[in-house]
């Protein structure tokens, strides 16, 4: 009997784009997670099983070992800080840049601006990394609302189209860093499971390759 395997993977974009990825190591879930309530969900394979969480709770499910491996954006990793894990392979999926953006008609504020994000550690390191003083304020989602409202001067959050932003009269004005998903991996399993998390992560490594 093989040691079971549990991956963590988020709903939307990530599962979408993950899925051919899985597949491609033999991995198919038995129900659409789109439309399934269950959160454990069965595979092709007895003994692999998805969970389907918050994207943001991809990496602490995976520290703990609640979770073998993982499949979760950059951003998300820089934020978490990735103690505990290994981050052996770039998907290329769910690409996008972290950007500070500001309002299109507003002047460079002087003083100690006040950013709005969900990214606030790694937002915090990228000002300190400057030498800039800032003000952090934490938010959940909708950052693009902040600046209009004048809840802060400016947003961290990501960007791809950026459709988003000019629909609110926002423009990117700062480059943090290029995002894409990454197969992450508990250290311990890492070791224990070795022999069957190569192989996946071979064949992973192969269809992102192809
Ligand atoms: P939740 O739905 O739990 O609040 P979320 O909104 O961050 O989380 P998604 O929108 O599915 O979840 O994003 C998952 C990941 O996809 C992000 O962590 C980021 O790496 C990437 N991503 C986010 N927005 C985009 C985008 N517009 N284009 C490409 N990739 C994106
Ligand atoms: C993400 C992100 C931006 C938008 C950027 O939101 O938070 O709002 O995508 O993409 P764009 O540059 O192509 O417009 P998402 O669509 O995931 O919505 P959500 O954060 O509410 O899940």
């Amino acid at each position: 009997m093989t040691a079971p395997l549990t991956i963590a993977l988020s709903k939307g974009r990530i599962f979408k784009e993950t899925l051919p990825l899985l597949a491609a190591a033999g991995i198919v879930p038995v129900d659409d997670p789109e439309t399934s309530r269950k959160l454990i969900l069965d595979t092709g394979q007895p003994d692999v099983k998805l969970v389907v969480i918050r994207a943001a709770d991809v990496p602490t499910y995976v520290q703990y070992g609640a979770a073998d491996l993982g499949v979760t954006g950059k951003d998300v990793l820089l934020e978490h800080g990735g103690e505990g894990l290994y981050e052996p392979l770039d998907l290329r999926i769910a690409r996008c840049r972290l950007m500070v953006a500001g309002r299109a008609d507003q002047p460079p504020k002087p003083g100690r601006p006040r950013i709005a994000t969900k990214y606030i550690n790694t937002t915090r390191r990228y000002y300190a990394g400057q030498g800039r003083q800032v003000e952090v304020i934490k938010l959940y989602g909708s950052m693009e609302l902040a600046p209009l409202v004048g809840l802060a001067d400016y947003i961290v959050d990501v960007v791809d189209t950026g459709n988003t932003l000019k629909a609110n009269g926002l423009v990117p004005l700062e480059h943090i860093a290029d995002i894409s998903s990454r197969l992450i991996v508990n250290k311990a399993a890492m070791k224990m499971k070795h022999a069957r998390i190569k192989t996946v992560m071979e064949r992973m490594a192969t269809a992102v390759g192809a």
